[in-house]
Formats: structure tokens, C-alpha cells, sequence
């Protein structure tokens, strides 16, 4: 059962993303070669218990961090720890804020230094496809649009998405019903109607699709090695349009 959120539920939503969001921009800025992915969740808890919140992957199955932080070949779930970014990597870094009952949860991939052509466009591409799918969150519309469009425009770079992991619904749990792939056909699924908050997160790799867990059992990397990146919103279909929660501003799309 999809559970559909009241505006005031929504707003409650907004103010975790909006954590979730402010922590990101600060974590891109502190990306830079030297610092180590272990600094960066601590400079991430620190952050979200300052304005309120509380880390909402700690915990979470067991999961050791305030946040996870995959770079390169990794594509997600990657535990920060002692690493030190190199110039030229590229880093996907994903929060989940709790506050007042409420998560909110988002991701983004950013360059460390200057990076290669191809990480850049691979970095710009996914979150391209995250955007197009955000533009499919209207009333009336079905999950699968969503799916489909991603999908579409991932491939239309030569990228493959991702087909293990998922997208999900969101509001007192992390991960509510639906789950939303990032593949799929267009007018298939459930309906999408006015009060559904969805977190939308295509996971893209520049070579194939298939992915695998390392021996920490968290961490999945790419099979053949090549990179990927990760974006991520938290999406509350109101007024029969998509606001984007995990931002600054408004969060209004405009189209
Ligand atoms: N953001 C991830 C998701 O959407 C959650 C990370 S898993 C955790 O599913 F264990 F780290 F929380
Ligand atoms: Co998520």
C-alpha cells in the first residue's frame, strides 16, 4: 500500500530534505583531493545533528555511518572510512536526515579536482535522467513513465542504469511502498495521485549494468569496473506538479 501524505506531512518531509540538501552542498564544497571519506560523514553528522535532525542511515540494517560515500567504480553503499580522494575521482555521496518523524533522502555525484570528459558526462547524464524523471511526477501519470524516462535517457548517452537497486516511496519510514526502478515501460505500474513522496535515484554506470556486493557486504561496485554515479531526490507530487523537496528554494519545477 502506497501511503499518501498530507500537505502538513509534506512539509514536515520538506524540512528533513531540506537538511538532507544543505548537507550535500557542503559535502560537495569539502570533496576536494586529501580529504578522506571518513572526515566528510563526520563533517555530515555534525552538520544534521546541528540543525535538528539525526543521521538516518546509522543503524539502518546495521549500516555503520552517517552517510555513504562511493566513488569511482563504487555505485553505492560505500562506507566512508580512512580513503583519501584523489583529483579525478568522482565521489556519490547519500544522506537520509530523520526529524520530527519525518525522513527525507538524497544524493549527488561530484568531481574531486578536475576530472576526465567522460566522468564529467557520465556525472552530467544521470543527473539528467533524474530530472526527466522528476518531470514524469504528475497526477495521473504512472510510476513506470517515471521509470522509463530515466531509463531513456541514461541509454540515449551509451550508459546502462543500474537494474539491483531501486528508488522508493518515503515519509515515516526510509523505504515505503513503491519501489521505483529505474527502467521499465511507460504507462505500466500504479497510478500517480496527489500526495505521494517518492525518493527517485538512478544509479548509472558508464559500462554495464551489473553490479556486485564487496566482502564489508555493503558496497556495491560495478562488475567490469567502470564508473558510476548516483543522484537522488525526495519528490512530493502536490497541486498535480512535482516539488523537489531535497533542494534550496522553492523546490517548484518549472517546465
Ligand atoms: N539512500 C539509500 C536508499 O535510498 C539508503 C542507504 S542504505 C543505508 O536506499 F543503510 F545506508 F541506510
Ligand atoms: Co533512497
Amino acid at each position: 500500500m502506497i501511503k499518501l501524505k498530507t500537505k502538513q506531512e509534506i512539509d514536515k518531509i520538506r524540512e528533513s530534505s531540506l537538511i538532507v540538501a544543505e548537507t550535500l552542498e557542503m559535502l560537495g564544497k569539502l570533496a576536494e583531493p586529501g580529504m578522506s571519506t571518513g572526515e566528510l560523514d563526520r563533517w555530515a553528522h555534525d552538520f544534521i545533528i546541528t540543525r535538528g535532525g539525526i543521521p538516518a542511515f546509522k543503524g539502518y540494517r546495521g549500516y555503520p555511518a552517517n552517510s555513504c560515500i562511493s566513488v569511482n567504480e563504487e555505485v553505492v553503499h560505500g562506507i566512508p572510512g580512512p580513503r583519501r580522494l584523489s583529483e579525478g575521482d568522482i565521489v556519490s555521496i547519500d544522506v537520509g536526515v530523520l526529524k520530527n518523524g519525518y525522513f527525507g533522502d538524497g544524493a549527488a555525484t561530484f568531481p574531486v579536482g578536475e576530472v576526465s570528459d567522460a566522468a564529467q558526462t557520465l556525472m552530467e547524464a544521470t543527473q539528467l535522467a533524474l530530472m526527466k524523471g522528476i518531470e514524469k511526477v504528475v497526477a495521473g501519470g504512472f510510476l513506470g513513465d517515471v521509470s522509463h524516462a530515466v531509463q531513456e535517457c541514461a541509454e540515449s548517452f551509451g550508459f546502462s542504469v543500474v537494474r539491483d537497486l531501486v528508488g522508493h516511496g518515503i515519509g515515516t519510514q526510509m523505504h515505503e511502498e513503491p519501489q521505483i526502478p529505474n527502467f521499465g515501460a511507460a504507462g505500466t505500474g500504479p497510478m500517480l495521485v496527489e500526495g505521494m513522496v517518492l525518493a527517485i535515484e538512478p544509479m548509472v554506470n558508464a559500462g554495464g549494468w551489473e553490479v556486485d556486493t564487496l566482502s564489508d557486504n555493503w558496497t556495491v561496485v560495478t562488475r567490469d569496473k567502470s564508473l558510476s554515479a548516483h543522484f537522488e531526490h525526495t519528490v512530493a507530487l502536490l497541486g498535480g506538479r512535482a516539488q523537489v523537496l531535497t533542494q534550496a528554494g522553492s523546490g517548484i519545477l518549472r517546465r
